[in-house]
């Protein structure tokens, strides 16, 4: 049976979150629908989930006794990652002492914060398909695996990175210090460490949306959400949509992946299992241990969205991964620098059938980060993308130092 108890009361069932972006504050209101306590925490103030959280924090998270001291603080039953960058060291010590609940592991937020980490234990424990690739500590070494082991072309990230930073594609020898440089400029650790991938030539890619949550019986069973195909450009994610259509072998064989995978991963919650697809043939690419930046779509689409599909996981309840429709989604990225920007013409973009729209609140602009994010829904996927992108380019965002006059 499961209980949940009443927030800011001595029976709070308390989750903390770490990391508090858009993601986090999907969690959060689905947390706290379902009458949960959320403390929210970020490195930066008034962040996305702060503002929809019963209490917020600003501390620097790679920082393990600081991490284990909010903790002790906060006293939470369950810790939920939404980002990588966090110091795991300190999430498997809190995990062994028996402090709190981390979702889905402490050791699968710590093997998937390193790209290196995930790739051997899918590969090399797993057997499964994946590019061919190689690590590399230096630039010497770098070109050295190239010549030797991967070739041209190649794609190099650094082993702890995510949205594309520090990743590049080299076509050619020519190419390789400069990539070496860029994946330095963009790891977020000082030490650079590289995967360097071989180039899947795939016909397209999707996000395999995977629930692992109880059944009646105390088991885990694995849910598969219908499979959003998306669009990248630099190695973030511009557009996605649900559902992308696959050959029943190419489906299949995805299932098994995203199953095994998280399966070796363990415990509960939503896992967005990244894959290329060409025919029939599926290959590995990458996993988050929690709801996925493609799956916003599904806050459309779905009867559980993701986010909900990930807190009724998390606290024991059953999932459902049933769709209502099909749908689409589109990145308002910022486009100016500044604070405090507003957005024209929300009217204008939600006067477009079926669409809805996330404004996350972020306090800061700049060109590249996503502020938003437009949602439709349609009869068929492709009326919902051009609605999902016609939607998302009517709202734009301009400085400004007052608020703006409603009518
Ligand atoms: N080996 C590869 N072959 C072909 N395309 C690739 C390869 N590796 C990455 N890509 C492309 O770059 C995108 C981003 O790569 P990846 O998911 O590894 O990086 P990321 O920084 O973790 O991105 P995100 O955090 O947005 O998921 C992929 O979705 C894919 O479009
Ligand atoms: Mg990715």
């Amino acid at each position: 049976m499961v209980v949940i108890g009443t927030p800011l009361s001595p029976t709070a069932t308390r989750i903390l979150l770490l990391g508090s972006g858009e993601l986090g504050k999907e969690i959060t209101i689905a947390a706290q629908r379902l009458g949960v306590e959320v403390v929210a925490v970020d490195r930066y103030p008034n962040a996305p989930a702060h503002q929809v959280a019963h209490r917020a924090h600003v501390i620097d998270m790679t920082d393990g006794d600081a991490l284990r001291r909010l903790v002790e603080q906060e006293r939470p039953q369950i810790i939920v990652p939404e980002i990588e960058a966090i110091a795991t060291g300190a999430l498997l010590e809190i995990e062994v002492s028996g402090l709190a609940e981390v979702i889905p592991t402490a050791r699968a937020a710590h093997l998937t914060m390193n790209r290196e980490g995930i790739r051997r234990l899918a590969s090399e424990e797993l057997g499964l398909p994946t590019s061919r690739y190689a690590f590399a500590s230096s630039l010497d070494e770098f070109k050295g695996k190239i010549d030797q082991d991967i070739g041209y072309p190649c794609v190099v990230k650094p082993v702890m990175s995510s949205s594309g930073k520090g990743q590049s594609r080299v076509d050619s020898p020519e190419q390789v210090a400069a990539a070496w440089g860029y994946a330095s400029s963009g790891a977020r650790v000082r030490n650079t460490r590289v995967i360097v991938e071989s180039l899947v030539e795939f016909e397209y890619e999707i996000t395999l949306l995977t629930v692992r949550a109880f059944n009646g019986d105390g088991r885990i069973e694995t849910h598969f959400c219908d499979p959003i195909g998306h669009l990248q450009v630099h190695g973030d994610y511009v557009e996605s949509w649900q559902p992308h259509p696959m050959s029943e072998r190419a489906l299949a064989k995805s299932k098994d992946i995203a199953e095994r995978v998280t399966g070796a991963l363990g415990g509960r919650g939503v896992f967005g299992v990244e894959l290329f697809v060409k025919g029939d043939e599926v290959w590995f690419s990458e996993v988050s241990p929690r709801p996925h930046d493609t799956g916003m779509v599904t806050m459309i689409t779905q009867a559980q969205n993701e986010f909900a599909l990930h807190v009724r996981a998390i606290l024991g309840l059953p999932v459902g991964t049933r769709m209502r429709r099909a749908g689409a989604s589109a990145v308002i990225y910022g486009g100016i620098s500044g604070e405090g920007v507003v957005f024209e013409g929300v009217d204008e973009a939600l006067r477009i059938p079926e669409t809805n729209l996330r404004l996350f609140g972020k306090p800061v602009s700049y060109e590249r980060r996503r502020m938003g994010v437009a949602l439709a829904a349609a009869d068929n996927v492709d009326v919902a993308r051009r609605r999902a992108k016609d939607c998302a380019a009517k709202v734009r965002p301009r400085a400004a130092k007052s608020p703006p006059q409603l009518k």
